[in-house]
C-alpha cells in the first residue's frame, strides 16, 4: 500500500515542478493536443515511449501493445492509427521494436500459451517469412535480434496495407518510420527502412481504391 500512495506523492511533486516552470501548464494541457507522432511500440515497462525520445505530454500519439505489432482485425490498433492519421493528422508513424523483447522471444518457442497464442501467431508468421534467414543464425540473441528487425519491419509493412495510410500518403506524404530500442545502450536506432521500396514491392491487391 505504501508503495502505491508513494505513486500519488510523486504526481503532487510533478505537478509542483510542472507548475513553478510555467503557472499555465495544466491550463494549457487542457486546451487540445496535436501531436506530429504517433508511436506504436511495444508495451515492456522497460520502454518509456515519451521519456527515451525526450517528448512532452502531448508530443506523441503512443500505442503499445505486446511485441509492437499491428494486426489487421485488432479493432484498438487500428482505431489508434486511425484516429492518429485522419483526425490528429500526424505527420509521422514510427514502429519501434526493441531488442531482448519478451514477446519475440515467446514466439520462438513452440509452447502453448493460451490467449496469447493468437497474439504471437503474427510474430511466429513473421519467422516463417524469413525461415531461411533466421534458421541460419546459430547464435539464439542473434537470431532473435534479427526477429525484432524483422518484425519491425513486417509492422511497417501492414501500416502501408491501411487504406488511411495510404491516402494519407498520397495527400500529405505522411513519413513512416521502423526503429529499434537497445536496453544496453539506451540507443534508439532508426532503421532506415526504405518506405518507398516496401510501396513498390507490395502486390498491388494491397493497393486500396
Ligand atoms: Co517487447
Amino acid at each position: 500500500m505504501a508503495v502505491i500512495n508513494s505513486i500519488f506523492e510523486n504526481n503532487a511533486q510533478w505537478i509542483q515542478q510542472k507548475l513553478a516552470a510555467d503557472p499555465e501548464y495544466f491550463h494549457k494541457l487542457n486546451l487540445g493536443q496535436a501531436p506530429e507522432y504517433l508511436y506504436i511500440g511495444c508495451s515492456d515497462s522497460r520502454v518509456t515511449a515519451e521519456e527515451i525520445m525526450g517528448l512532452a505530454p502531448g508530443e506523441v500519439f503512443v500505442h503499445r501493445n505486446i511485441a509492437n505489432l499491428v494486426v489487421n482485425n485488432d479493432l484498438n490498433g487500428q482505431a489508434v492509427i486511425h484516429f492518429a492519421v485522419r483526425h490528429l493528422k500526424v505527420k509521422h508513424i514510427i514502429i519501434s521494436g526493441h531488442y531482448n523483447c519478451g514477446g519475440v522471444k515467446a514466439s520462438m518457442q513452440p509452447d502453448d500459451l493460451g490467449i496469447l497464442n493468437p497474439w504471437l501467431r503474427n510474430i511466429r508468421d513473421v519467422y516463417r517469412m524469413y525461415q531461411e534467414e533466421l534458421d541460419a543464425i546459430e547464435d539464439y540473441t542473434e537470431r532473435n535480434d534479427r526477429l525484432v528487425e524483422l518484425n519491425v519491419i513486417e509492422q511497417v509493412t501492414n501500416v502501408l496495407k491501411l487504406k488511411v495510410v495510404q491516402q494519407a500518403r498520397k495527400e500529405r506524404n505522411i513519413q513512416i518510420h521502423g526503429w529499434i530500442f537497445d536496453f544496453k545502450t539506451g540507443k534508439l536506432k532508426n532503421m532506415d527502412i526504405d518506405i518507398e521500396k516496401i510501396e513498390r514491392d507490395l502486390h498491388r491487391i494491397y493497393e486500396l481504391k
